[in-house]
């Protein structure tokens, strides 16, 4: 049966003009190469996404509103801070410059990722704006122009735009897709801890690590665990529960198991979703109070 709250929430979707994914937004590595003078670091990054994130509903409507909802929705505040708002504003001065409309607008937000957990959330939300907003404005932006506008929002925020399998370089925004990398079944673990990104870059003992090198052709499973997330020893001095965290995953079968982003979300590769399936499930019996969530990624063959 469901809630009052859910009711509302279910007639946000079912109502809305334009639903959007934002689908959760793996490192498989994350390799940082250099630092910029303007201190952001120069990453190499094989990025893919899973079948879960959070979702936006977005209507026309007679003034601007934005409203949260779902299992994370309290770690988060509705105000001009959050990426969402930020997105929507960025996109309608960007086209009030450029003499086009962009009348007011509903958007609801339904957090079913982690807050801060290097899976992408935010991130996610504000390019599943900009391309939700993309329809419901019918906007005349050009795709470089819309790369741009969302760099502007986060170094992440054009891989989530993109929302393919890539091979990310410069700060996050260069990015390469990779046709090769298969469909791969995950476990996604966090000790609901969030994690500050600038912080645990800051923590960096090196900051000019060995790149990813060739990695075309295929192999990617024999390539992956020959790569690393250089965040994640930092991360794991801050949050000690990274460690327990992946030697819990690896404990349940896991093929590989990996930090993703700057934290502290944990990933297993498993050899079957219901392999990944059984593990979850026993994973939450002996972690109740953390995160774990089944995954399956997209694979990076054109549909
Ligand atoms: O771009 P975004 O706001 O997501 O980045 C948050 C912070 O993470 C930056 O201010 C920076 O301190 C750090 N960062 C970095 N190098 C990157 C991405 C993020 O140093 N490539």
């Amino acid at each position: 049966m469901l809630t009052r709250a859910a009711t509302h929430e279910a007639d946000e979707f079912s109502r809305a003009a334009v639903v959007e994914l934002a689908p959760a937004k793996i490192n498989l590595a994350l390799h940082v190469v250099g630092q910029r003078p303007d201190g952001y670091h120069l990453l190499e990054s094989v990025v893919t996404f899973a079948d879960i994130g959070d979702r936006l509903a977005l209507s026309p409507s007679a003034e601007d509103s934005f409203g949260l909802s779902g299992p994370f929705s309290a770690s988060l505040r509705a105000d001009a801070g959050n990426l969402v708002v930020r997105a929507r504003e960025m996109l309608r001065s960007w086209l009030q410059e450029h003499g086009q409309d962009a009348p007011p607008v509903a958007i609801h937000l339904e957090k079913n990722l982690p807050v801060a957990s290097g899976i992408g959330g935010g991130s996610a939300d504000a390019a599943a704006v900009l391309k939700g907003l993309a329809q419901l404005w019918d906007d005349k932006i050009t795709d470089r122009e819309m790369a741009a506008l969302a760099l502007a929002l986060g170094a992440d925020v054009p891989m989530c735009f993109a929302g393919i399998p890539s091979l990310a370089r410069g700060i996050g925004e260069d990015l390469l897709p990779l046709p090769d990398l298969p469909s791969l079944h995950l476990v996604l673990g966090n000790p609901l801890r969030s994690v500050s990104t600038p912080e645990i870059f800051a923590r960096l003992a090196c900051k000019q690590n060995p790149p990813i090198g060739n990695i075309s052709g295929d192999g990617w499973i024999s390539l992956l665990p020959h790569l690393r997330n250089d965040l994640q020893a930092p991360a794991s001095a801050l949050v000690p529960e990274i460690g327990d965290l992946s030697e819990l995953i690896a404990g349940e079968g896991a093929l590989l198991t990996r930090m993703s982003g700057s934290g502290a979300t944990c990933f297993g590769i498993f050899s079957s979703r219901g392999a990944a399936d059984e593990a979850a499930e026993r994973l939450r019996a002996l972690r109740p109070n953390w995160y774990f969530q089944p995954t399956t990624t997209i694979s990076g063959a054109p549909a």
